[in-house]
């Protein structure tokens, strides 16, 4: 009986729950490339600001804003300080001792919740709930100024324009002399909602957007999605929002960098919600990074469908998405010409001298790779080793071409304001 109470108190928890990541809001996807890419970007500005506090011997505060379940713990304590050696082992930019401490602050009750049972144990983690639409509230105003003002995941596109000013005015009058602000927007020109490219460009565009994706594909046609409106943004569009919360604080706001995020895969390239074209990418790519488990490469071709009348933007699609095929051909091509027995390559298709630098410098990794460690015996080498690094290089490629300005499913801005 001990055995069994034991068992049912253990599965309880939630701890026995399958671990997969092919789907739902923590997958592949979401850890190896998203979270990964936003902290890529947000290196150089996590390295200074760290540099300089330790030379004023502080530590760091953070606030984030819409912090949901509090994920933005872990995106921002897993930021790596540079591309690691291969022997290192503390990578991370805040280290433990260097955070005095993160504060979340969101308006709904349930994933506050969530967010204590998850992270609610660390000593310098708190949450608060309340609500960010008229700014700053009262609640986080009376708080000593933060370093660091997050948001992720497209927290901005939950505002109108007019809120975004007042929050981000707000927060330069809250924030010390010198300070960083993460404002994460969802992408106006993203391929998986190519049927709103039509709206107007120069009026505040909200779509109804759908959490369908979480739901298994079988089921989502009869599960009752709820739908809720989110702003779609370019970067034209959020500077004339930072302009606007300059000029009402009185504070410079520098842009450090723009990035798209999810250009290849976002949320809904599965789902068709907004474009039926769009290819059923996302369950593939997460199988790219999940061990022993082969994927079918072909299927990770994009059949790009142009939209008549956007040239700029289909032009760009074009170039990104034939670079990503490109590559994925190769390596096909690649572990084709793989003799197992004699461990070497029967004949290497070329790589053309006019290709974009990234998209040559990712082919000629995935041949080093390949001729490197196709010969392991033991292993699934082509699931567990190439398939993965094949994802790290179309991450690679999406990070090098994007030109940050509203055509993936994110549209993040880092910024430093500075009084
Ligand atoms: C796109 S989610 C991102 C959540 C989280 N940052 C993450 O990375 O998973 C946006 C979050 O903003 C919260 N939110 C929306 N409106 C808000 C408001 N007026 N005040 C505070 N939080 C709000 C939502 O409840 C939701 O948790």
């Amino acid at each position: 009986m001990a055995e069994k109470a034991a068992y049912s108190q253990a599965a309880s928890t939630g701890k026995y729950d399958k671990a997969s990541g092919l789907l739902g809001k923590y997958d592949n996807v979401r850890r190896f490339w998203e979270d990964q890419v936003t902290g890529i970007f947000l290196r150089p500005a996590l390295n200074e600001l760290m540099t300089q506090k330790k030379t004023h011997l502080e530590r760091i505060r953070v606030l984030d804003l819409g912090c949901g379940s509090g994920d933005g713990y872990d995106l921002i304590m897993g930021v790596t300080a540079k591309d690691p050696g291969i022997y290192e082992y503390i990578t991370a930019v805040i280290t433990p001792d260097m955070l005095k401490e993160y504060m979340g602050i969101e308006i709904n009750d349930e994933l506050i919740k969530q967010a204590e049972t998850d992270y609610g144990y660390y000593p310098k983690v708190r949450f608060i709930q309340d609500d960010l639409s008229s700014g700053l509230p009262e609640s986080v105003k009376k708080q000593d100024p933060f370093d660091i003002y997050l948001t992720s995941y497209g927290t901005m596109s939950h505002f109108h324009d007019e809120q975004n000013v007042k929050i981000i005015s707000d927060i330069c009058r809250h924030a010390p002399g010198r300070t960083l602000f993460v404002g994460d927007w969802l992408g106006r020109y993203s391929y998986e909602w190519q049927d709103l490219w039509h709206y107007p460009p120069d009026q505040e565009y909200f779509m109804d957007y759908r959490i369908s994706y979480i739901y298994p594909e079988e089921i989502r046609d009869q599960s009752d999605v709820a739908v809720f409106p989110l702003r779609l943004i370019t970067r034209d569009e959020v500077m004339r929002i930072i302009d606007e919360a300059a000029r009402e604080s009185g504070a410079e706001i520098k842009p450090l960098r723009f990035f798209d995020r999810s250009i290849l895969i976002g949320r809904h390239t599965d789902t068709g919600d907004y474009n039926k074209n769009c290819p059923k990418l996302r369950t593939h790519i997460n199988s790219l990074f999940e061990g022993y488990l082969r994927t079918d490469l072909e299927s990770l071709l994009v059949d790009y469908v142009p939209l008549p009348g956007f040239d700029y933007l289909n032009n760009f699609f074009e170039m990104f998405f034939m670079s990503c095929n490109t590559l994925i051909q190769y390596t096909i091509s690649l572990l084709s010409e793989y003799d197992s027995e004699t461990e070497k390559m029967h004949a290497v298709p070329d790589v053309l001298p006019f290709y974009p630098e990234s998209l040559k410098e990712a082919m000629h990794s995935m041949r080093r790779l390949i001729e490197g460690v196709a010969w392991l015996k033991w292993g699934d080498v082509r699931a567990n080793v190439i398939e993965s690094h094949l994802g790290y290089s179309l991450r690679k490629l999406e990070m090098d071409m994007q030109p940050g300005t509203g055509m993936g499913h994110s549209l993040v801005g880092i910024f430093e304001i500075r009084k």
